[in-house]
């Protein structure tokens, strides 16, 4: 698929991993439809570095844990779906309540489910499109810590991505990018990213560009369909 001039959804693209992703598809020429949900100023931001490549950009805000407000991101055609924004509880399988779990699969989950669902429906016959999931690598070995909610939400999303891929072909392509230690929560605690790193075979945080490249990669080329893309820098091989 030829990126410039088609029309891409990136949601969460306000800042961090989605600001990434959406910078790299406007550098190559995709219209934006940028979609954030409290962080307006950071949107705002983007949006303008995003427009200093020349392509239009429409802000979006959306709760994506509300169903109800998937409809709206998508009332238009867009030809990229990039499903990135997603929530990071901590919880466990024995502490976790039934409001934090339909939260967490209600953002991580159903909302991509849901999103690429309208993605399809909207898309014009003879368009072809391309959707590419955000996913982690820890649903194949998970978090010792809390995160519970979390890793079966994005385990789904990976057989998701598969299910879609073969329901949608041959117009529509579902791929999706399993991240390792990309860039650490803004929350975490000093010394975190350099633990992690130094526990992963290329000892390093990957940073959003390699993100950004491998989404490119897997709109790009169209003989790439339920691809799930390990980047976590060698973490599977320890
Ligand atoms: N960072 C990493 O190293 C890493 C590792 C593995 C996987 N990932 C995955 O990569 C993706 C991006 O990660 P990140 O670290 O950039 O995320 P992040 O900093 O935690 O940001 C979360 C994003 O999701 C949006 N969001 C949160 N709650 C929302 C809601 N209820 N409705 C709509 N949007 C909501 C936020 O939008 P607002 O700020 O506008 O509210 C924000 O853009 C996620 O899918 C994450 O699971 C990241």
């Amino acid at each position: 698929m030829d990126i410039s001039g088609r029309r891409a959804l990136v949601t969460g693209g306000a800042h961090r991993v989605g600001k990434g992703i959406a910078l790299a598809l406007a550098g190559a020429g995709a219209e934006l439809v940028l979609h954030y949900r409290s962080s307006v100023g950071p949107a705002e931001e983007t949006a303008e570095e995003a427009r200093a490549h020349g392509v239009a950009v429409e802000l979006r805000q959306a709760d994506l844990s509300d169903p109800e407000s998937i409809a709206g991101l998508v009332a238009d055609p867009v030809d990229i779906l990039v499903n990135s924004a997603a929530g990071f509880p901590s919880d466990h399988l024995v502490d976790v309540s039934l409001d934090q779990w339909n939260h967490t699969l209600a953002l991580n989950l159903t909302a991509p489910v849901f999103l690429t669902q309208a993605f399809a429906r909207a898309l014009p016959a003879g368009r072809t499109g391309a959707v590419v999931n955000v996913t982690d690598w820890k649903t194949e070995r998970p978090y010792l810590g809390p995160r519970f909610s979390y890793t079966v939400a994005k385990g789904a999303i990976d057989t998701f991505t598969k299910v879609a891929a073969s329901e949608l072909a041959p117009r529509i392509r579902v791929n999706a990018v399993a991240l390792g230690v990309v860039l650490p929560p803004a929350d975490a605690e000093e010394g975190y990213a350099e633990r992690l790193a130094a526990e992963t075979p290329l000892e390093r945080v990957g940073g959003v560009e390699v993100v950004a490249e491998a989404v490119l990669h897997l709109i790009r080329n169209d003989f790439i369909t339920g691809e799930i893309q390990r980047l976590d820098g060698g973490a599977h091989l320890r």
